[in-house]
C-alpha cells in the first residue's frame, strides 16, 4: 500500500462552535464524539445502527453550486466524523435549553405530553426541527414523514405526531381543535350533555411561543468561505487502524480508486457503518468522495462516465463482467423515461411499511408491440430470494410474443417458481411466504398493467374486474387522528389543586432539551472502566476451556473477570451471575472484559476463545419441554364448577391450540449500570436504570458476600423498562459489582442493542390448549384450559407469570365450569421475564380466540357470543373474589355505541363484497384487568419527606420512575396534601439509601402504592403543622415552616402504606388475589392486502374504567402507549431463534416496533369514570391494562381473513395465533397463488428458524 501523509485538521462547527479535530480517528462516529468527546450528551445511543432515530441531529452543509444552505437529519451513530468536514452540526443542545431558552419544537413536543421516558425526544426534537429548518410551515404528512425513522416505545406516537402538528399551516388533530373550539368542548353542545361533563383539551395552544425562522442561528460563515475556496485540496484523517482520504477533483478520486483499489467509497455510510461495525467489516483505506460536484447533480442525460454498465440482469445479479472494477466509480446512473406502451413497476413487502427492508421486492417492466398487448420485451427482478437480486430471464424470455391476459399470467406463475426456486432452508425463513409473495407481486404487476393498457385505449383492452381494482394500490401513510376523552375537573376544586388535572410529565422540558440525565449520561469518573461481555454461543454445553490470554494482551485491557472472581454467592436464588463449567443458554455471561474504553473491551471480549461440548438435550421450543417434562415449577390450577360433568350436556365441544411468541421490550435506553467501589467499609454505590432497587441491592449484596446496607442502588429515571428492569438489573448488577470489587475500579456497564436483546430476554412465548363445551346459542359452558410458557433457563419471574395468567385467565367471561392449569417449562433460551401485562396479554388472547372460535361454530359473532358470556352482576371470579363488573358492562356498551361499531361493521361487509383482493374486519375486545400482586407484602410502600426552612419540600418514596410519570403523580399528591404549588416540591431520585426495601414497580401500582405512602408522610407534616397553621391561617406556607422549626416541630417525616390485603391460596384455589379491577374494551377496524399480507389499521376506539384519573394526560398516555405496545405483539414484533437457540433479532432492523406509521389512523381515547375509594383518590392504576387492548387488532384482522377465506370457500374455523404478521396473514388467505407454490416435507431439511412457543 502506498505511503499515506500525516493528518490533517478536520474542521467543522457543532452548534455554532467551530471544532478542530487534530487527531481526526475515520473509526470513531459522531454520536461517541459529542457525547464522549464534546460533552454533549442530548444526543442518545439505542440502536448504534441507524435504525431508531435515537441520535438524530442535523447536518448542514453550503453547496457552493447552487449557493444554499442544506439541512438534513442524520443519525449520529453512522455519521463518521471525518465525514463532517465542512458542515455545521446541531444537536439538541444546539436548538435550545432551559439554561438559555428552549425552542418552540421542545415546548411544544413537552407541553403536548409527547415524552414518556424522554429517550426518543431528543431524536424527535430533531427530526422536526430539521424539517422546519426546510420547511417553517410543514404539512401534516411531511411530519409523519419526518417522524417515520424515529422509534419511540413509550407514547404511541400520537401526541408527538400531534405536537408537530401545531406548526401546520392547518392543524390538527380534530378539525376544530386547533381554533381552540373542539365540539367536544363546548358547554351545550349535544355530545357534553350525552357524554356527561368531558374534557379533551389536554395542553393550551395559545400558551405556546410562536416559530420564527428568523431566530435560527446562521450557518458558519467561514464554512461557507471554505466551501467556495477555489483550492480546495485532497484531505487525510490518519487513524489507529484507518485512513480516510477525501479527494479534492474527480481524477484525484479515480487516481485514489487506482492505489487503493480495495477502498470503500463512503457515500451515507448506512450500508458500509453497519457492516464495519455489526459484521466485523473492516478496512485500512475509506475514500469520501462527498463533496465533489460531478457525483451530485442531476440532469436529464445519459452520456456520463467512461464506461456503461447496463442496468440489467448481469448487473443486479453481480455477475463479475458487468461489475465495476476496482478502480472504477459509478459517477451517474441514467434512468430513462418509459415510452409509450412501456409499463415500469417497483412492488415490495415488507414487516413493517416503513424504514424495513423487503421480505421480497420486485422491479418489472413490460414493453408491449406498438397499439397491442403483446409483449415485445419484459424484465422481472426479485429482491431477497436470494444472495443477489434474481432476475426471472428464462420467464420473460419464454413469454415474449404472448397476450397479456390470464392465460399469461398463470403461465407466468409457473415458470416464474420453476426459475426461482428459495431452498426450504434458505437463510431469512418465510419460505413458504415468499414463495407466495413472487408470484402475488407479479399478479400485482399483471394488474396494474392490464389497467395502465385499458387507460392507453379502453376500447381494445377490457379494464380489470372492479372488484380487483383495491388490489393495486399499497395503504397510503396517513397523518394520524383522534380525540382524547376524560373528565373535567370539579370546578369547586381549588386552582392550586393539581390533583385531575393533565399536568406535564415532571421531566418534559428537560426530556425534550436533552438535559435530562440517563445513566451514560453521567460524567466519565476517575479511573472508570468499561465493561464489555462474554457471552455463551451454546445452548446447551460444557465449558471445554476458556483462554482469555489474547484478550488481556491487547491495548487498554485491565482484566477479564469470571465466576472465580465472585466472592459471594455466583449462583443466587437460581440465578446466575458468571455461568461456570455449563452453559444454559445462548447469550449466558460467560465473563467480562475490563478496559479503558468500550471499544477496546469489546474488542477483548471478541478475541477470548471458548471450547464447548454440547450437553443433552438441548431444549428450545414449549414442545421439546413437554417431551421432556422439563419445567421450572410446580403447575398452578383453579378450578370451579365440575368441568367434565358439564361437558357431558353440551351440544358442541371444540379443542384447539393458540401460539403466542414472546416479545422484546425494546426500551430506549439499553441496560445501562454504573458501579462505584468506596474506599472503606466494601461499600459500593451503583447508578442504575432499575424498577427494582431492592433486587439489586439484594443480589449485589449476595454476590459481593456483604451484608445489604454497604450497598447503594440509585435510580433517578430510565429510558423505558416495561417490565424487562424488574429482574434483569439485579443480575447485571451483581456481574458489574463483582467486576468492580475485582478491579477495585468505577465500572460502566451499558448493554450494545443486540447483547441487551440476546442476554436480557423478554415476554414469555404461550401454549394455550383449550376444550370448550358450549351450546348452540354460543352460551360457554365449560372450559378446560392449559398454559405452558416457555421460561428460559432460570426461574426469573416465570412462577409469577404464570400465577397471572391462570387468575387472570378468564378476562372478562363467566364460564361456570372452569379449569385453568399453567406451567412453567424449563428450557435452553435466556430466561424470560416479566413485561408489561405479566402473562394477561398471552394467556387472554387465548380466550378471546376460543370465543371467537365458538361463534364461529355457532356461526354467530364473535361480540354476540363474547357479550352473551360476559359477566353482567355483582359476581365471583373463578377463584372466588368478588367484584362488581358494571364498568366493564359500561366500557363494552360506549365503545360499542361511540364506536358505531354496528353501522361499521355492516360497511365493512359491503367493502368486502365489492373487494376481493382486500378485506375489512372489525373486532372488539372486552377487558377485566386485576392490578397488583396476590402477594400483601408486595403491595407495601414507603415515602421520605422533608420540608426545608425555605418551604422547598423533597420527597422521596420507593418507586420508580421509568417514563410513566409516578414523580410527577407523586408532586401533585404532595401538593394536594400539603396545600403548596407544585413549584415548592421537587422529587430527585429513588435509592435504597433513603426509603429501603421498596417494592418492584410494576403491576400497576406505582401511584396506587407509592401515592398513598407519599400522602401519608404529607398527612402526618400537616397534623404537625396543624397548631401553627390554626394560630396564624391567614399566613403564608414560609412562615409556618419557620415557625415550625422556631417551635422544635420535625419537618420530616416517614409515610408507610401497609398494602392492599390480598392473598392468595393455591391449595384451594381461592383467594382476594387482587385489589381491584380495571376493565375496558377496545373496538379496532383493519383493512388487510390479501395478497401481501399487509396490513393498515384504520380506527381504534378505546375506552378504559379509570375511575378518577389523578393525570389524564399521564393516564391516556399509558393507554395509548400500551395499546401501540400490544399491537405491535400482536401484529409485527417477531422475535426469530434458529433451532439451535440463538436468536436472530438482534437489532431494530430484524425486530420491528410499531412506527409512526402503524398507529391508528383515527385514534379515540375516552377515559370512563368510576368509584374505586380503595385506591388514592379513587383513581386506577393503568399502566398495563391498555396492552391487551391491543388484540383488537389481532381480532379485527382475523375478521378481515375469515372474510377472505369464506369468499374462497373455506368456512371451517381457523385459529390465528400471535403475532399476525404479514407471513401469517399471507399465508392464510388461502387462494390460487398459495396453492401453487411448491411445498417441502418437513422432514426433509432444518428450517432457518423455528417457534418457540
Ligand atoms: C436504518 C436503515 C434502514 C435501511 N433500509 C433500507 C431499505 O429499506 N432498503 C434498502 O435497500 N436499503 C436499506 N438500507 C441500506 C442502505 O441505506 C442503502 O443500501 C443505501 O442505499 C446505502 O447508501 P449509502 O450512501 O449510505 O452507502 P454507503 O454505505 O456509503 O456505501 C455503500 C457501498 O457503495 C459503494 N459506493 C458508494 N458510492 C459509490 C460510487 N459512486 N461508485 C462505486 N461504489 C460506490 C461503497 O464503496 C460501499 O461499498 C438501510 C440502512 C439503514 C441504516
Ligand atoms: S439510530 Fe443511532 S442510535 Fe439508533
Ligand atoms: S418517550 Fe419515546 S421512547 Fe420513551
Amino acid at each position: 500500500m502506498p505511503s499515506l501523509p500525516h493528518s490533517d485538521e478536520l474542521i467543522f462547527f457543532v452548534n455554532g462552535r467551530k471544532v478542530i479535530e487534530r487527531n481526526a480517528d475515520p473509526e470513531v462516529n459522531l454520536l461517541f464524539y459529542v457525547r464522549k468527546r464534546l460533552r454533549l450528551t442530548g444526543t442518545k445511543y439505542s440502536c448504534g445502527g441507524g435504525g431508531c432515530g435515537a441520535c438524530t441531529v442535523m447536518v448542514s452543509r453550503y453547496n457552493s453550486m447552487t449557493k444554499t444552505i442544506h439541512h438534513y437529519p442524520a443519525t449520529a451513530c453512522l455519521v463518521p466524523i471525518c465525514s463532517l468536514y465542512g458542515a455545521a452540526v446541531t444537536t439538541v443542545e444546539g436548538v435550545g435549553s432551559i439554561k438559555t431558552r428552549i425552542h418552540p419544537v421542545q415546548e411544544r413536543l413537552a407541553k403536548c405530553h409527547g415524552t414518556q421516558c424522554g429517550f426518543c425526544s431528543p431524536g424527535m426534537v430533531m427530526s422536526i426541527y430539521t424539517l422546519l429548518r426546510n420547511h417553517p410551515e410543514p404539512t401534516p404528512e411531511q411530519i409523519t414523514k419526518a417522524l417515520g425513522g424515529n422509534l419511540c416505545r413509550c407514547t404511541g406516537y400520537r401526541p408527538i405526531v400531534e405536537s408537530g402538528k401545531t406548526f401546520c399551516v392547518e392543524s390538527t388533530v380534530c378539525e376544530l381543535k386547533g381554533s381552540g373550539k373542539c365540539c367536544m368542548d363546548q358547554e351545550d353542545g349535544s355530545l357534553v350533555s350525552r357524554w356527561g361533563k368531558m374534557c379533551t383539551k389536554l395542553y393550551d395552544e395559545d400558551e405556546f411561543q410562536p416559530l420564527d425562522p428568523s431566530q435560527e442561528p446562521i450557518f458558519p460563515p467561514e464554512l461557507i468561505r471554505m466551501a467556495k475556496d477555489p483550492n480546495k485540496r485532497r484531505l487525510t484523517f490518519q487513524g489507529e487502524r484507518t485512513t480516510w482520504i477525501t479527494p479534492a477533483t474527480l481524477n484525484d478520486l479515480l487516481e485514489l480508486k487506482a492505489n487503493f483499489p480495495k477502498a470503500p467509497l463512503v457515500m451515507g455510510n448506512t450500508e458500509l457503518g453497519p457492516s464495519i461495525k455489526f459484521k466485523n467489516e473492516s478496512h485500512p483505506v475509506f475514500i469520501f468522495p462527498l463533496g465533489l460536484p460531478e457525483l451530485h447533480f442531476v440532469n436529464t442525460t445519459g452520456d456520463e462516465g467512461q464506461r456503461q454498465i447496463p442496468l440489467n440482469g448481469p448487473f443486479l445479479e453481480r455477475s463479475p463482467e458487468a461489475d465495476l472494477k476496482s478502480e472504477e466509480i459509478v459517477s451517474s446512473v441514467y434512468i430513462p423515461y418509459s415510452t409509450q406502451w412501456h409499463f415500469v413497476f417497483g412492488l415490495r413487502m415488507a414487516q413493517r411499511q416503513e424504514n424495513a427492508f423487503a421480505i421480497v421486492n420486485a422491479g418489472m417492466s413490460v414493453k408491449f408491440e406498438d397499439g397491442t398487448n403483446t409483449i415485445k420485451k419484459l424484465q422481472m427482478f426479485y429482491g431477497s430470494v436470494g444472495p443477489t437480486t434474481v432476475s426471472a430471464s428464462q420467464t420473460c424470455k419464454q413469454l415474449i410474443g404472448r397476450q397479456w391476459d390470464d392465460q399469461m399470467l398463470s403461465d407466468a406463475c409457473r415458470w416464474v417458481l420453476d426459475e426461482i426456486y428459495i431452498p426450504p432452508a434458505a437463510e431469512g425463513g418465510m419460505v413458504e411466504y415468499r414463495r407466495t409473495l413472487i408470484i402475488s407481486l407479479l399478479f400485482k404487476f399483471y394488474l396494474k398493467v392490464r389497467r395502465g393498457l385499458n387507460q392507453m385505449d379502453p376500447q381494445k383492452f377490457p379494464d380489470i374486474p372492479e372488484k380487483f381494482m383495491s388490489a393495486l394500490e399499497d395503504f397510503p401513510i396517513e397523518t394520524p387522528q383522534g380525540i382524547q376523552m376524560f373528565q373535567c375537573v370539579d370546578p369547586h376544586q381549588p386552582p392550586q389543586d393539581p390533583v385531575g388535572h393533565p399536568v406535564m410529565h415532571q421531566s418534559a422540558i428537560k426530556h425534550t432539551t436533552g438535559e435530562a440525565v440517563y445513566i451514560d449520561d453521567m460524567p466519565c469518573i476517575d479511573q472508570e472502566l468499561f465493561l464489555a461481555p462474554i457471552t455463551s454461543t451454546r445452548a446447551h454445553a460444557k465449558i471445554i476451556s476458556f483462554d482469555i490470554s489474547e484478550a488481556l494482551a491487547l491495548p487498554g485491557v485491565v482484566d477479564v473477570i469470571t465466576a472465580e472472581d465472585v466472592p459471594g454467592d455466583n449462583n443466587y436464588q437460581r440465578e446466575i451471575f458468571y455461568a461456570q463449567n455449563e452453559v444454559i443458554c445462548v447469550g449466558q455471561i460467560v465473563g467480562t472484559v475490563a478496559a479503558d474504553t468500550y471499544a477496546h473491551a469489546r474488542e477483548a471480549a471478541k478475541k477470548v476463545k471458548i471450547a464447548y461440548e454440547d450437553i443433552e438435550p438441548r431444549i428450545i421450543t414449549i414442545e421439546q419441554a413437554l417431551e421432556h417434562n422439563s419445567f421450572l415449577f410446580d403447575e398452578k390450577k383453579i378450578e370451579q364448577g365440575n368441568v367434565e360433568q358439564a361437558f357431558k350436556y353440551v351440544d358442541q365441544i371444540i379443542e384447539g391450540e393458540v401460539h403466542v411468541e414472546g416479545q422484546e421490550h425494546f426500551y430506549m435506553e439499553t441496560s445501562s449500570i454504573l458501579a462505584l467501589p468506596k474506599e472503606e467499609d466494601k461499600e459500593m454505590v451503583l447508578h442504575l436504570g432499575t424498577q427494582y432497587p431492592t433486587r439489586v441491592q439484594e443480589y449485589v449484596a449476595a454476590a459481593l458476600n456483604v451484608p445489604r446496607n454497604r450497598i447503594a442502588c440509585c435510580m433517578k429515571r430510565t429510558g423505558g423498562a416495561f417490565g424487562g428492569k424488574v429482574a434483569k438489573p439485579a443480575v447485571l448488577g451483581a456481574v458489574s459489582a463483582v467486576a468492580a470489587n475485582k478491579t477495585g475500579r468505577p465500572i460502566r456497564f451499558i448493554l450494545e442493542r443486540g447483547d441487551d436483546m440476546l442476554i436480557t430476554a423478554g415476554r414469555h412465548p404461550l401454549l394455550g390448549k383449550y376444550k370448550i363445551g358450549f351450546m348452540n346459542n354460543g352460551v360457554i359452558k365449560a372450559a378446560d384450559v392449559k398454559y405452558y410458557v416457555n421460561g428460559g433457563c432460570t426461574p426469573d419471574e416465570s412462577e409469577m407469570v404464570v400465577e397471572f395468567i391462570v387468575l387472570k385467565s378468564e378476562n372478562a367471561h363467566y364460564i361456570p365450569n372452569f379449569r385453568c392449569r399453567g406451567r412453567a417449562c424449563k428450557t435452553n433460551l435466556p430466561s424470560n421475564t416479566a413485561f408489561r401485562g405479566f402473562g394477561f396479554p398471552q394467556g387472554t388472547v387465548v380466550v378471546e380466540a376460543y370465543i371467537t372460535a365458538v361463534a364461529s361454530q355457532c356461526n354467530l359473532p364473535p361480540e354476540e357470543v363474547k357479550e352473551i358470556n360476559m359477566y353482567k352482576r355483582i359476581s365471583k371470579t373463578a377463584f372466588k373474589q368478588t367484584f362488581n363488573p358494571e364498568p366493564l358492562r359500561r366500557c363494552w356498551k360506549e365503545c360499542l355505541e361511540k364506536s358505531s361499531f354496528y353501522t361499521r361493521k355492516l360497511a365493512a361487509e359491503e367493502f368486502n363484497k365489492k373487494n376481493y383482493w382486500k378485506k375489512r374486519g372489525l373486532a372488539i375486545v372486552p377487558m377485566k384487568f386485576c392490578i397488583g400482586i396476590p402477594t400483601a407484602y408486595y403491595n407495601q410502600a414507603a415515602a421520605l419527606v422533608h420540608i426545608y426552612l425555605d418551604g422547598s419540600v423533597l420527597v422521596t418514596h420507593g418507586g420508580c420512575e421509568l417514563g410513566q410519570g409516578l414523580y410527577t403523580k407523586m408532586i401533585q399528591v404532595a401538593s394536594h396534601e400539603l396545600n403548596i404549588p407544585q413549584s415548592y416540591i421537587h422529587l430527585s431520585e429513588t435509592s435504597t439509601v433513603t426509603v429501603p426495601n421498596g417494592v418492584f414497580t410494576s403491576g400497576s401500582m406505582g401511584t396506587d402504592i407509592n401515592g398513598k405512602a407519599v400522602q401519608n408522610a404529607c398527612q402526618t407534616l400537616m397534623a404537625r403543622l396543624h397548631p401553627i397553621i390554626r394560630k396564624n391561617p391567614k399566613g403564608k406556607w414560609e412562615d409556618w415552616i419557620a415557625k415550625a422549626f422556631e417551635e422544635s416541630i420535625s419537618l420530616s417525616a416517614t409515610g408507610y402504606f401497609k398494602g392492599y390485603q390480598t392473598n392468595m391460596d393455591w391449595e384451594k384455589g381461592e383467594g382476594n388475589a387482587y385489589p381491584y379491577y380495571v376493565y375496558g374494551a377496545a373496538c379496532s377496524e383493519v383493512e388487510v392486502d390479501c395478497l401481501t399480507g399487509a396490513h393498515k389499521l384504520l380506527r381504534t376506539d378505546i375506552f378504559m374504567d379509570a375511575a378518577f384519573s389523578i393525570n389524564p394526560t399521564l393516564d391516556i398516555g399509558q393507554v395509548e402507549g400500551a395499546f401501540i405496545q400490544g399491537m405491535g405483539f400482536y401484529t409485527i414484533e417477531e422475535l426469530k431463534y434458529s433451532p439451535e437457540g440463538v436468536l436472530y433479532s438482534r437489532s431494530p432492523d430484524d425486530y420491528k416496533i410499531p412506527t409512526v406509521t402503524e398507529i391508528p389512523e383515527e385514534f379515540y381515547v375516552t377515559l370512563v369514570r368510576s368509584q374505586n375509594p380503595i385506591a388514592i383518590y379513587s383513581s386506577k392504576g393503568l399502566g398495563e391494562a391498555g396492552m391487551f387492548l391491543g388484540s383488537s387488532v389481532l381480532f379485527a384482522i382475523y375478521d378481515a381473513v375469515a372474510a377472505a377465506r369464506r369468499e374462497r370457500g373455506l368456512t371451517k374455523t381457523f385459529v390465528l395465533s400471535s403475532p399476525a404478521t404479514p407471513e401469517t396473514i399471507r399465508m392464510t388467505c388461502v387462494d390460487q397463488f398459495t396453492d401453487m407454490i411448491p411445498r417441502d416435507d418437513p422432514s426433509t431439511f432444518t428450517p432457518w428458524s423455528i417457534r418457540v412457543s
